[in-house]
């Protein structure tokens, strides 16, 4: 099996690839290299990955990376509320028109599977957040970068492509990955009070799930392991339901392993995403189960730090 990883240059992308290649199949992936991956992408290439550096708005681009590929791993974008909300329209074209297009093409180049990167922050803001969402509940987006996600979901899931497509709602990730994000919140903290910084925190009481980033590639070949007839048309959370936290848990969690963390809680009206997820259907359907908890992630980062692993973990390549 031939898969093309768009965004296979990315945070979650690389190890993804790893997990692909690991498995035996041909891997190719198509990415621009937004955020300067150039000695990561050879490292790539190492590793037995085909690597075309290109756009997923550009058609020629699509039609080359599409070329004798059995499934395609989409996960190009511009991630985050942050990094849409500062360019809506570029956001716009590369996450709903990028996508739209690449799902045509990879349509009409007779691509049998199309996994579609989504994320549980569709859920937004949860009349009731004490009760885990599946994926059957309702969708509230509270930011444009949740919104374009939702809009893609719906046009995969309608279906008239003719693919076999799975959503994957990932729950926010972190750990340590060759393109390390600190833009994300357990990263965040665990960088923050590591390096001595005070730690403002907003939102504190409200509920999010989290995942490893080595878990988030073993959950797409998790999905590309099945049949079409389990995956195809679903859409499935990725983490673990006991992995749901407040803001207020992680830091408490990230103090645990910092001496003298200085934080203080502030009123923001800012980022109200609060929703507490259900992983039950990933865990029974693909009888997926995670590695790793949001403390082993938090060591992890302190040792990656302590190593000096990232060169300067402020530095703006490590946050879109
Ligand atoms: N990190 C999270 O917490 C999280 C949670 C839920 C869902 N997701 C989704 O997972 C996917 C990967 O996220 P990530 O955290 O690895 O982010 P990332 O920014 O590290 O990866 C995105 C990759 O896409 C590439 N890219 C951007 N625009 C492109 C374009 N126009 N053409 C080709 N390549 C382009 C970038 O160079 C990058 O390698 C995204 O779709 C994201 O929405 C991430």
């Amino acid at each position: 099996m031939t898969v093309l990883v768009t965004g296979g240059a990315g945070y979650i992308g690389i190890g993804t690839c790893a997990q692909l290649v690991e498995s035996g199949r041909r891997v190719r992936v198509l990415d621009s290299l937004l955020h300067g991956q150039r000695g990561l992408a050879d490292e790539l290439v190492a590793s037995g990955v085909e690597l075309q550096v290109g756009d997923v708005r550009d058609p020629a681009a699509r039609a080359a990376a599409l070329d004798g590929v059995d499934a395609v791993v989409h996960l190009a974008a511009i991630v985050g509320d942050p990094a849409c909300a500062r360019d809506p329209q570029h956001s716009h074209d590369v996450n709903v028109e990028g996508s739209r297009a690449l799902i045509a093409d990879a349509a009409a180049a007779g691509v049998a599977r199309f996994v579609f990167a989504s994320t549980c922050s569709n859920y937004g803001r949860m009349a009731d957040p004490t009760v885990p969402i599946t994926e059957d509940g309702e969708l509230a987006p509270v930011s444009l970068y949740a919104e374009q996600k939702v809009g893609v979901e719906q046009l995969l899931l309608a279906g008239a492509h003719g693919m076999t497509a799975t959503c994957l709602r990932f729950a926010t990730i972190y750990g340590v990955a060759p393109r390390m994000r600190f833009d994300l919140t357990v990263n965040e903290f665990t960088r923050d009070l590591w390096a001595g910084r005070h730690l403002e925190v907003f939102g504190e009481q409200f509920w999010r799930p989290y995942v490893h980033v080595r878990d988030a590639g073993r959950a797409v070949r998790a999905v590309l392991d099945q049949p079409v007839g389990v995956v195809g048309g679903q859409v499935f959370n990725v983490g673990r339901t006991d992995e749901n936290y407040r803001k207020l848990d992680i830091v408490e969690a990230v103090a645990k392993a910092v001496p003298d963390a200085s934080v203080s809680y502030v009123a923001r009206n800012e980022d109200p995403r609060d929703y507490k997820v259900s992983f039950e259907k990933i865990a029974e359907v693909l009888g997926f189960t995670t590695t790793s908890t949001v403390p082993d992630g938090i060591a992890e980062v302190i040792a990656g730090l302590e190593a000096r692993r990232f060169g300067d973990p402020f530095a703006a390549v490590h946050r879109n």
